[in-house]
Parts: structure tokens; sequence; C-alpha cells
């Protein structure tokens, strides 16, 4: 699936569609340079879960936790990982990231998942954010 994105808001409508899909342990990998939209999807698919806090980079700690306080709903949490620092997911494997990975109940999305792929799961969907010429176009790409 590719669509092109047109400004900030478009690409968070887009996370927010995408999230409304999610049965419960899905796994998303984002890739796309400095600055490509990977906080903005996420913060879309914070909201399309209902995640009451605002989302802001995980930058500094790695992995950051959102609960979802819905009853009815199967997903019980977002989890928001930025593997920017990292060269391999073996940080992350050491705080727990695994258990969050196989948990039916927990939506993982990743940033710059490309830098920690050895321990993503087949499974994992990616989803690339390119730039274009046009400065608030994005082009992203999901598979
Ligand atoms: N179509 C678009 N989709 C998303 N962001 C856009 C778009 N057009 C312009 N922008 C701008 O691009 C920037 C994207 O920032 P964002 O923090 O989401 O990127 P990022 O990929 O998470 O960066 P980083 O690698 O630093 O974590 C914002 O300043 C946003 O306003
Ligand atoms: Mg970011």
């Amino acid at each position: 699936m590719k669509i092109t994105t047109h400004s900030e808001k478009q690409t968070i409508n887009l996370g927010q569609k995408l999230a409304q899909n999610f049965e419960g342990g899905e796994i998303i990998g984002l890739v796309g340079e400095l600055g490509a939209g990977k906080t903005n999807l996420i913060k879309g698919i914070g909201q399309g879960l209902g995640v009451k806090q605002t989302i802001t980079s995980p930058t500094f700690v790695l992995m950051k936790v959102y609960p979802l306080k819905s009853l009815n709903s199967k997903i019980k949490r977002l989890v928001h990982v930025d593997a920017y620092r990292l060269k391999t997911g073996q940080d992350l494997i050491a705080i727990g990231l695994q258990d969050y990975l196989k948990n039916s109940e927990t939506i993982t999305v990743i940033e710059w998942a490309n830098k920690i792929k050895n321990i993503l799961p087949k499974k994992t969907i990616f989803a690339k954010i390119e730039f274009t010429n046009k400065p608030n176009q994005r082009i992203i790409k999901i598979e």
C-alpha cells in the first residue's frame, strides 16, 4: 500500500485509520530519515487507539508505554520505541521489549526499526516514509 500525504495532519489521520484495524499484537516498524514524520504517524496511531496522553518522541528513554483505559477493547497498551541511538536490538531485549512483542494486548510501534531488524518478528508491518521534492509531502509505503 502506498499513500501520499500533504501535511502533518494527513499523516496523523493516516495513523488514526491504521489503528482502527488493529486487533492486538501488531508490531509496526517505522523507517525514514530525520524529520520524515515517524513520530507524527505514531501520534495518529495513539489517537486512533484512544491514548489520552500526548505522545512525544522517546529518544532519551528508548521505550515508552501508554496504557489504554478502554474496557471494551482487547488492546491494553501502546508501546513506543525509538531505536535511533541503537545498532542492534540488544538493549531493548535487556529492558523487556520482547515480552511486549509477543503480547496480543499490545501494539508496538518502533521508530528507526531498520536498526533493530535482528530482533523483530517476521509479522512486523513496515511503514517507510519518504520525502519528496515538496516540503510538506511524504510518500508512505506500508508492507
Ligand atoms: N506530510 C507530512 N507528514 C508528516 N510530517 C510532516 C509532513 N509535512 C511536513 N511535516 C513536518 O515534518 C516533521 C516530522 O516530524 P516527526 O517528529 O514526525 O519526524 P520523525 O521522523 O519522527 O523525526 P525523528 O527522526 O527526528 O524522530 C514535522 O516538523 C512536521 O510538521
Ligand atoms: Mg521521531
